[in-house]
């Protein structure tokens, strides 16, 4: 006999009362399958445990080895810590773990905890799905069935929650799972955890079971994964790395690295990398290498803002990054100058830094300096006031090269001028720094200021990077940078450049300007005065009269006075 329509949770019939009957004495099967699953996690799985695969729908799960490895670990430890690649099933065991206490376990209380309350309720989706998948006979009957929570027959439930909420504080349960922990707020963890830990390790045999993609140092969860590894904590750890999911190989992830568009974002991903937090944009012997580049410039111009390290050369291919403040003496208004001609030898060949120059004179003067070097491509930030300089650019000037680059926003693709500086655009801009510096060693860096400032440019633990913390610490200079070398990125460059060769990751390696041959350079050092060579007031030179004037050599008396020739 099966149970009655009556004997099923709101008339669904995936989900009987308590109260529905079942014929054990004619399917002696049941009972031999209830007494193997409450002994045998992995037998329950295999044979019962229901999960939505991408691909091929609803299905009963294959476990890979590790999975069945970890289950085991979590069947007979009381506290264990897992740090796993994305995508590697974390969650699914999670799961199962949480259905098999729940289902062949008396009056067992678990608690899913996640970052996030869509991230909690998605789980517990999960959970229900395979709950509502297990034959009936096998699963206690529903006492309740609601969105956050299920009470089973037997007296056991399954709940979910986040850090933020009450739920979970205060009262005990057995069995606590934490998913993505380095993800929450760690402010928010550390009070959570201060809360619910005295209560449950006070139990003899509550349980907690965290699992976790890295997110840098100095969080919970890289506190106790590595407190596990050195046997520190009582603690037993899992790891699973990438190349243990199955389907996944070098082919894999390298095609990965690409769309990713880092091999430090697929380090953190899928590699178990624990990035440093508070990590510098060029470590210690980086540093080194790049500071026996740096040098005094050979001209100094306008009041010591812009400074030069070359000429300017017509063979040459520029390209300007800009960063825009609003001048008034905090953060600086930065027009970065490389030579691009060359990837292996990307050379800065000029810098302007101004911290009081208005948005108006800086359209100006950006004017005045991209025409030095050929109208280059600029890559201007057109966040807050940088708008205003690039539209007036634009449109009062007729100024034509001036790079886009922006979020797409719903597949659409960003059609603005100028850099939209904002989360996504940030971020590869920086890796894409780090390609040609760190990792190419590509880039020559002359301006002592810029290498400081990349030196105190640092990754946040959220992931994003910025000038540390600190009344004079700034990152005008490197943003500028960032923003000039995004004319390589590969979503980029083919816009601006054809590209003649490429590296092996597909990066370009040399350009050649689509419209070559059309510019000039205009050289400043033929008519601006090298504060260098003398006083920054130096008069604009005279036309004298060498042969003497009523009588008068005014060289000579020029000379008498002290003056010099320039040039000579
Ligand atoms: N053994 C398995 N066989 C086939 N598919 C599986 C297996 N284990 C998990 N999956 C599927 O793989 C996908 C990823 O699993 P899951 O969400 O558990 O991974 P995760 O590590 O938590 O991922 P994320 O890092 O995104 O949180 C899901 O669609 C899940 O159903
Ligand atoms: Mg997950």
């Amino acid at each position: 006999m099966t149970a009655k329509e009556n004997q099923f949770y709101l008339g669904n019939s995936k989900l009987p009362t308590p109260d529905s009957i079942y014929d054990y004495s004619a399917n002696p099967e049941w009972v031999i399958d209830i007494d193997k699953c409450r002994k045998n996690i992995l037998y329950f799985a295999e044979n019962f445990f229901y999960i939505v695969n991408l691909d091929k729908g609803k299905m009963k799960i294959g476990l890979h080895g590790y999975q069945k490895r970890i289950l085991r670990t979590l069947r007979d430890s009381r506290f264990v810590i897992m740090l796993s690649s994305r995508q590697s099933g974390k969650t699914t065991l999670m799961t199962i773990y949480a259905l098999w206490i729940a289902c062949f376990f008396e009056d067992q209380r678990i608690l899913i905890v996640a970052n996030k309350e869509t991230t909690a309720k998605n789980i517990f989706k999960r959970v229900r799905l395979a709950y509502e998948q297990l034959p009936n006979y096998l699963k206690p009957g529903t006492v309740e069935y609601g969105i956050t929570s299920m009470t089973l027959g037997n007296g056991s439930s399954i709940g979910i929650s986040t850090t933020s909420s009450d739920a979970g504080r205060g009262d005990s349960c057995n069995v606590l799972i934490l998913d993505e922990l380095a993800f929450i707020d760690n402010g928010m963890a550390m009070d959570f955890w201060k809360s619910v830990y005295p209560i449950i390790s006070s139990s003899k045999k509550s349980k907690i079971f965290i699992a976790s993609t890295p997110n840098g140092t100095g969080n919970l969860f890289h506190d106790l994964y590595s407190g596990a590894t050195k046997n520190e904590n009582g603690w037993v750890h899992e790891r699973v790395d990438w190349w243990e999911v199955p389907g996944r190989d070098d082919d894999w992830k390298n095609k990965t690295i690409k769309s990713l568009g880092s091999k430090e974002f697929f380090d953190q991903e899928f590699g178990n990398h624990f990035v440093q937090n508070g990590e510098s944009a060029v470590n210690e012997s980086l540093y080194e290498k790049l500071k026996a580049e740096v040098r005094e410039p050979a001209f100094v111009f306008d009041d010591g803002h812009y400074l030069l390290w070359d000429t300017p050369k017509t063979d040459r291919i520029y390209v300007a990054g800009v960063d825009i403040s609003e001048g008034v003496g905090e953060d600086a208004s930065v027009i970065q100058i490389f030579d691009i001609t060359d990837l292996r030898n990307i050379e800065q060949v000029a810098i302007y830094h101004n911290r009081t120059i208005n948005p108006v004179q800086f359209t100006s003067k950006c004017l005045e300096i991209f025409q030095h070097w050929g109208s280059l491509h600029a890559c201007i930030e057109r966040n807050n006031c940088g708008g205003q300089v690039v539209d007036q650019l634009r449109s009062a000037h007729n100024y034509e090269n001036l790079v886009t680059y922006g979020p797409k926003i719903a597949g659409s693709v960003y059609n603005r001028l100028g850099i939209l500086s904002h989360t996504n655009t940030k971020y590869k801009g920086v890796m894409n720094m780090r390609y040609f510096l760190n990792e190419m060693n590509a880039v020559k860096i002359h301006d002592k200021q810029t290498l400081l400032e990349l030196k105190t440019f640092i990754r946040y633990p959220n992931g994003t990077w910025a000038a540390a913390a600190g009344s004079d610490v700034h990152d005008d200079r490197v943003m500028s940078l960032v923003w000039a070398l995004i004319v390589l990125e590969s979503e980029v460059v083919d816009r601006y450049f054809e590209v003649t060769e490429h590296d092996d990751s597909r990066r370009p390696l040399k350009l050649k300007l689509l419209d070559y041959g059309l510019r000039s350079v205009v050289d400043p050092t033929k008519f601006m005065v090298n504060i260098k060579d003398g006083s920054s007031d130096a008069p604009l030179p005279i036309i004298i009269n060498p042969g003497g004037y009523n009588d008068i050599d005014e060289v000579s008396m020029l000379t008498e006075q002290g003056w010099t020739f320039m040039n000579k």
